[in-house]
């Protein structure tokens, strides 16, 4: 027992639940005993803690910086806490307010619930109590934070492993490397190409690699939102309810900060969204329906759409410097009729991780299924390939079309051994961009006999 640490009884971070170490707290008090008090007590379980010695320096440090939290003091020269808060509510002040106050009234305290703020904390205080309601405020973000996130992360399918990339033909393994390369980067990422390609799937992997792996990843689809909630459904909202509270609503963009936002079908954002969204890009910023005031926003943006972009901006649907703004990085998903290679990889995994989650058992995946399978176009694209397999696994037995020994025993042996060289000779094919030269030196044959073949196999 000689190497155990001390820990300083009111600092066990796990003791006020763990979302505390990446909070971020404002304390806002005249009195520098009691701000100091404070920044010591949370300094170190809380992920930042600033002062502001009044009203103004807070509005200021509002302005710049995003805090989850503001414990604010009720009693200031020149005004009071509580007329702050509802001053910076109406200017689109988003953080969660703990009120201190020496004077326990009903009055301060239902003046208090009608400014918004969540938590009342009695001088004189003893730490825990501080502790315990910035504890409790955090559990009460986080809690809304997932609820509200769930419904999009149920909205994109909640399909398993999907932030591997699978797959080794060239293709995919350049486009790991570059994902790789982005990852530790803030720069915006557009990924392109056909529905079912796996462009999420890409996304995710990004984020899975970055910085911002254990925040959120928010997809949403752009064409699912209606075209006059959207701006409000992205950006938040401040607003009077019916008692003429000015009271706000947290839009992805605010769930989703310090995460990673995946705008899928960005080509279908209305245009003066679109502008929104730039502003946002550039600035950091954030300004919710209604609000006044920009809200300091910390986001990766992954953007996708299976449609193009550059069309759509000659036809004056996609704003030019929106596009510029998005296209720094584009990375294009292949179809994967240019990549049969990875079927079997693909298809192997599919059958295991399917047939585990729905506790049925695994189907064969002989050499003539798999020939099979390589000689499908795949207009669905891997989407396409994961269903067919959740389907043959429901009904135990691989569709017709794509079963290898419809002719007997004989015809399998022998379309096996063809179905292995073909698929052989396609792999390395595709290991090599499609360079028959190069994939005939890698196999030890002409590449007279490769052309020969191709030719054969696509009569
Ligand atoms: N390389 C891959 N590795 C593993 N699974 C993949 C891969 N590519 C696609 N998938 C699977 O295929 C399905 C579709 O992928 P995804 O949703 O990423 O496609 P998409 O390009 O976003 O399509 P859409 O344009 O229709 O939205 C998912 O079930 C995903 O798990
Ligand atoms: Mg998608």
């Amino acid at each position: 027992m000689n190497n155990v640490q001390k820990v300083p009884t009111h600092k066990a971070p796990s003791e006020f639940g763990n979302g505390l170490s990446t909070a971020s707290v404002l304390v806002v008090d005249d009195e520098p005993g009691i701000r100091n008090f404070i920044g010591k007590l949370l300094h170190p379980v809380v992920g930042r803690v600033e002062q502001a010695a009044n009203a103004e320096i807070a509005s200021r440090l509002l302005d710049t910086t995003h805090f989850d939290i503001v414990i604010l003091d009720n009693v200031m020269p020149g005004t009071t806490g509580l007329s702050w808060l509802v001053e910076q509510r109406k200017l689109g002040f988003f953080a969660d307010t703990i009120l201190i106050t020496a004077f326990a009234d009903m009055d301060t305290a239902i003046e208090a619930m009608r400014a918004g703020a969540v938590d009342f904390v009695l001088k004189p205080f003893r730490s825990n109590q501080i502790l315990n309601a910035v504890a409790r405020c955090v559990d009460r973000v986080n809690l809304r934070r997932e609820n509200y996130l769930l419904k999009y992360e149920l909205a994109s399918g909640n399909d398993l492993a999907r932030s591997r990339l699978l797959g080794s033909s060239a293709v995919i393994q350049n486009i790991r490397t570059t994902l790789e390369r982005a990852a530790p980067l803030p720069t915006p990422v557009l990924l392109t190409g056909d529905t079912g390609t796996g462009k999420e799937v890409a996304a995710r992997a990004l984020h899975v690699m970055s910085d911002r792996a254990d925040k959120a990843f928010v997809p949403i689809n752009c064409a699912t939102i209606s075209g006059d909630l959207i701006e409000s459904e992205l950006f938040g909202q401040i607003r009077q309810d019916a008692a003429g509270r000015t009271v706000r609503r947290d839009g992805v963009f605010m769930n989703a900060n310090g995460g990673t936002l995946y705008l899928d079908e960005v080509i279908e954002l209305p245009l003066d969204v679109q502008a929104s969204l730039l502003r946002v890009i550039e600035h950091r910023k954030l300004r919710p329906v209604g609000s006044a005031r920009e809200v300091p926003l910390d986001l990766r943006f992954i953007f996708a759409t299976n449609g193009n972009l550059e069309d759509a901006v000659h036809q004056g649907k996609f704003r030019e410097d929106l596009f510029h703004r998005i296209n720094v990085l584009n990375i294009c998903m292949p179809v994967l009729r240019d990549r049969i290679g990875d079927i079997k990889e693909l298809a192997l995994m599919f059958i295991q991780q399917i047939a585990k989650s729905l506790g049925v058992p695994p189907l064969t995946l002989s050499e003539g299924v798999l020939l099979n399978l390589s000689r499908y176009d795949w207009p669905g694209n891997v989407r396409e390939l994961r269903n067919l397999i959740e389907r043959s696994l429901i009904v135990g037995e691989w569709p017709a079309e794509f079963a290898s020994d419809r002719n007997g025993l004989e015809v399998e042996a022998v379309d096996s051994l063809a179905a292995v060289e073909r698929r052989h000779i396609l792999t390395v094919l595709d290991a090599c961009g499609g360079n028959r030269a190069e994939a005939g030196r890698r196999l030890g044959i002409s590449r007279k006999t490769i052309d020969r073949k191709c030719a054969m196999w696509n009569d």
